[in-house]
């Protein structure tokens, strides 16, 4: 098989449009029922909900987790938040590639497993296709999606900038994830 990547120049937002669209065509180019995506405050999933406008294609929205920026607050504000979850599925809860490691890590020093492999999906890939992984798990886990192929849809920040095939898994089945493909992603990563 041979399959077309596009590479955009440097990580960001700016790529935001150009990743949804992407991400869109190879999702109905394989029939694909979901498209994950992340989003803090909801910008991002409010465009791709309105591109997915008269197709048969979920959206499926993973934000951040309460309490991430500031002790009980969303990133993401009342009203957005009502208006995604009359049009999509919002999925927010603990982030699994940092998880309760991450308060150990803070207090204590030293780093998890967990965050040793989130880093190096980082470093090596860059930050949207960590978001990639991360997200599909926890859409997976709470039942927004089941464990099939879907468009995963992350960022630098905020926006947009990597999109890739992949079949999902459970936090407990981690190397089950396959990445099929990538859609599209920054060459540089930082
Ligand atoms: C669970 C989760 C984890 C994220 N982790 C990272 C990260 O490690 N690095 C990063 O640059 N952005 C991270 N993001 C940001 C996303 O990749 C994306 O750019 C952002 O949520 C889009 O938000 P917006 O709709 O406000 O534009 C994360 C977002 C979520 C929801």
């Amino acid at each position: 098989m041979r399959k077309d990547i596009f590479y955009f120049e440097k990580p960001g937002k700016q790529n935001t449009d150009e990743t949804l669209r992407l991400a869109i065509r190879r999702a109905e180019e394989l029939g694909l029922r979901y498209i994950v995506v992340a989003s803090s405050t909801g910008d991002t999933a409010k465009k791709l909900i309105d591109m997915l406008e008269n197709k048969d294609i979920h959206a499926v929205v993973v934000t951040y987790h309460r309490g991430f920026y500031r002790e009980g607050e969303d990133s993401m504000d009342e009203k957005t938040e009502e208006y995604i979850r009359e049009r999509a599925t919002l999925v927010k809860q603990s982030h699994i590639l940092s998880g309760l490691e991450r308060s150990i890590s803070r207090k204590l020093g030293g780093v998890s497993r967990t965050e040793a492999i989130a880093e190096a999906l980082r470093s090596l890939f860059g930050h949207g296709l960590k978001v990639c992984v991360e997200i599909a798990i926890m859409a997976s886990d709470s039942g927004a999606i089941p464990i099939e192929e879907v468009v995963s849809i992350g960022g630098r920040g905020r926006g947009a900038d990597t999109a890739v095939v992949l079949r999902p898994a459970h936090m407990n089945n981690f190397f089950d994830m396959q990445i099929k493909e990538i859609i599209c992603m920054p060459r540089e990563k930082r």
